[in-house]
């Protein structure tokens, strides 16, 4: 076991280097199942959740050729060997369900355990189930197992409208029409850059896929399709994070590889949180540097999470850590999972004053934070912990660390680079 040690109070200015995205890497690595060619991705993050990933496709017969030092991921499914995906990998990463669309569609049958709740809301897969229905899937539960099989050969197109927006029910249809017969038309989707990063990579794979980035993704499918090379997109929440850990500790830092685009309703409310947002000019076209500096008092904000290009769930916990510090009352309206507190409570252990009344909190600045012994249930959860641990006096000790290495790249390495005192130590 381990802990991590933050001492706060000093203030972040240097650079940071944003890894590849962690949600647009997992379908990408699911991606690889849909053919039989290989898949060469780089920018792929050495997370645990990869790793989790990773160990998945090596069960259903994928060779695997990851290099850390380069962040490259060579995969290759000549055939698939089980389509089962076990309860005890599914069960520490939700995301494992993204082999399920890819595992029909190819090999025309797919075991996939249930994933069941988790800490941040019950989370169902009604949408990846009953859109799976929809191209032509058999579908039985059995012992807490998605049970799926195709009865012709291939799956076939459909017309489906999602019953809410999801992220990964939409990766997984959109992979699985791929390879259906005739046309699939999905309506209601998410457009999250990840979905749409998915949605590139399987179009160089020869996937046939039109109106990417709307609300309306159709798909002819293809008999098979071939092997690619993709460079996954920057980790828009892991910038969000670090340019939070610059405005909160009034600091002065450059994030290098962003997209500015795919941020910009979190860049909207961290300049109304007082903080000076500047896009350095590089590269037309490609990701660029963001320098984010906050040199005035922390201002309230009101923010409402919502699917894309809504505010990230995602950043929801970082931001709230942010407002603890605000010299106002800022409420923050979750809408997207209807558990997603759990830091609340920590960082009121913390000294903030935050009350929550149904799917809002209410958080009304305070002078200071101290720091204490606190712990998390989910990766966001976890690393806003570390963003109030930065900004408080004495030393914040976040236990439960492995919540963080699922989602954050050597976070302990980059904040040290900025200026931090950060150090792991184990238990
Ligand atoms: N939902 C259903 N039925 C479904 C699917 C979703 O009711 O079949 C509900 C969920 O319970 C939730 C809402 O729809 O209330 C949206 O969930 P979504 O399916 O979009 O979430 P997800 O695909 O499981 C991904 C990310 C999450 C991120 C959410 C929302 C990946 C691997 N995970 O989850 O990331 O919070 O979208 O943007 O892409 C994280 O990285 O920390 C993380 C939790």
């Amino acid at each position: 076991m381990e802990k991590v040690v933050v001492t706060g109070g000093r203030t972040l200015c240097g650079s940071v280097q944003v890894s590849g995205a962690k949600n647009a890497a997992l379908p990408l690595l699911a991606a690889s199942l849909l053919t039989d060619k290989e898949i060469r991705l780089s920018n792929v993050p050495n997370l645990s959740d990869i790793q989790q990933m990773l160990a998945l496709l090596d069960g259903h017969g994928t060779t695997i050729n990851y290099n850390h030092e380069t962040k490259t991921c060579a995969l290759r499914t000549r055939s698939i060997k089980s389509e089962v995906a076990p309860y005890d990998i599914v069960r520490k990463m939700r995301a494992s369900i993204l082999v399920l669309g890819p595992l029909v569609a190819r090999y025309g049958k797919a075991v996939v355990s249930l994933p069941g709740g988790c800490a941040i809301g019950t989370r169902p897969v009604n949408v990846h189930i009953d859109g799976l229905l929809a191209l032509g899937a058999n579908i039985t539960i059995e012992n807490g197992f998605i049970c799926a099989q195709t009865s012709q050969k291939r799956l076939r197109g459909a017309e489906i409208r999602l019953p809410m927006v999801s992220v990964t029910g939409t990766e997984n249809l959109m992979m699985a029409a791929t390879l259906a017969t005739g046309q699939t038309i999905l309506r209601n989707v998410a457009k999250e850059p990840e979905v749409c990063d998915l949605a590139n990579c399987l179009v160089a794979m020869g996937a046939h896929i039109s109106g990417i980035g709307t609300d309306t993704l159709t798909i002819d499918g293809v008999e098979e399709l071939h092997g690619a090379e993709h460079t996954v997109i920057p980790d828009r929440i892991e910038a969000a994070t670090y340019a939070i850990g610059a405005a909160i500790t009034h600091g002065d830092v450059v994030l290098e590889n962003v997209i500015f685009d795919d941020l910009s309703i979190f860049w909207d409310r961290l300049r109304s949180a007082g903080a000076t947002v500047e896009e350095l000019p590089g590269d037309s076209g490609g990701p660029r540097a963001v320098r984010v500096k906050m040199d005035q008092k922390i201002r309230e904000v009101d923010i409402i999470t919502g699917p894309y290009p809504g505010f990230p769930t995602d950043i929801q916990a970082q931001f709230m850590a942010l407002m603890t510090l605000c010299s106002g009352a800022s409420m923050i309206t979750e809408t997207i999972f209807e558990n997603r507190f759990m830091h609340v409570l920590e960082l009121c252990r913390m000294g903030a004053n935050i009350t929550i009344h149904h799917a809002s909190a209410l958080v009304r600045g305070v002078g200071q934070l101290t720091g204490t012994n606190v712990m998390a249930t989910d990766i966001r959860a976890s690393v806003s912990l570390i963003l109030a641990g930065l900004a408080a006096k004495n030393t914040t000790e976040v236990h439960r660390v492995y919540h963080i290495d699922r989602g954050y790249e050597q976070i302990e390495k980059k904040l040290q680079q900025c200026g931090a005192i950060i150090e792991r130590v184990a238990i």
